[in-house]
């Protein structure tokens, strides 16, 4: 989905925000993850090498996953469960479909009867309709040395949960 796509779909303002470096990607992978809600789908945009895995990885990191963390890119799926705490708990799902030949491969995972407390997907518009819908769209794209991050909430969890962020100044932060 375009940017201009996700705006018009958007249910409240988007979040704009620079993150000058990698460190700054995963300081706000951990602002979102301690202001989630259970469960909520997470939709990553950008192209190649704009940050997507950096962002999932720091947040993976944030909920207490300790061991390896793969790239999804030939699994299409990466799932962890998360540990017992504050922060959700259950299981997270990492997806990259960048490489998915049709959004009817989705089925194949085994991912219908997922009950997972997050979803955190890069390449979404290649899932198709099978893709659960988003309650929030985080757009990476490169800007000067750093990225420039857009969070666009969806869904009514999605702006409370962002909301809730920027009040916690956890984004402004950053
Ligand atoms: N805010 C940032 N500023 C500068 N570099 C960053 C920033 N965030 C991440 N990077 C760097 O961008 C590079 C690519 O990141 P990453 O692999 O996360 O991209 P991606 O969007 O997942 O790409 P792909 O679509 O190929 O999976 C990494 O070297 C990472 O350290
Ligand atoms: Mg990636």
């Amino acid at each position: 989905m375009s940017e201009a796509g996700i705006r018009e779909t958007g249910i409240d303002a988007a979040v704009v925000l620079h993150l000058p470096d990698a460190d700054a990607t995963g300081r706000l992978a951990q602002a979102l993850a301690r202001t989630a809600p259970t469960p909520a789908v997470v939709h990553l945009h950008g192209d190649l090498g704009a940050g997507k895995s950096t962002l999932a990885r720091g947040w993976l990191r944030a909920l207490g996953v300790t061991g390896a963390i793969r790239s999804p890119t030939y699994t299409l799926v990466e799932r962890y469960s998360l540990p017992m705490g504050p922060l959700p708990t259950g299981e997270a799902l990492h997806l990259d479909l960048y490489r998915i030949g049709d959004g009817a491969e989705l089925e194949f995972l085994g991912l219908d009867d997922a009950d997972a407390a997050l979803w955190l997907v890069e390449w979404p518009e290649r899932g198709g309709a099978s893709l659960p819908a988003a309650d929030l769209h985080v757009a990476l794209a490169i800007e000067g040395d750093g990225r420039r991050c857009e969070l666009q909430p969806m869904t009514l969890a999605g702006r409370n949960w962002l909301a809730q962020a920027v009040a916690q100044h956890e984004l402004a932060a950053l």
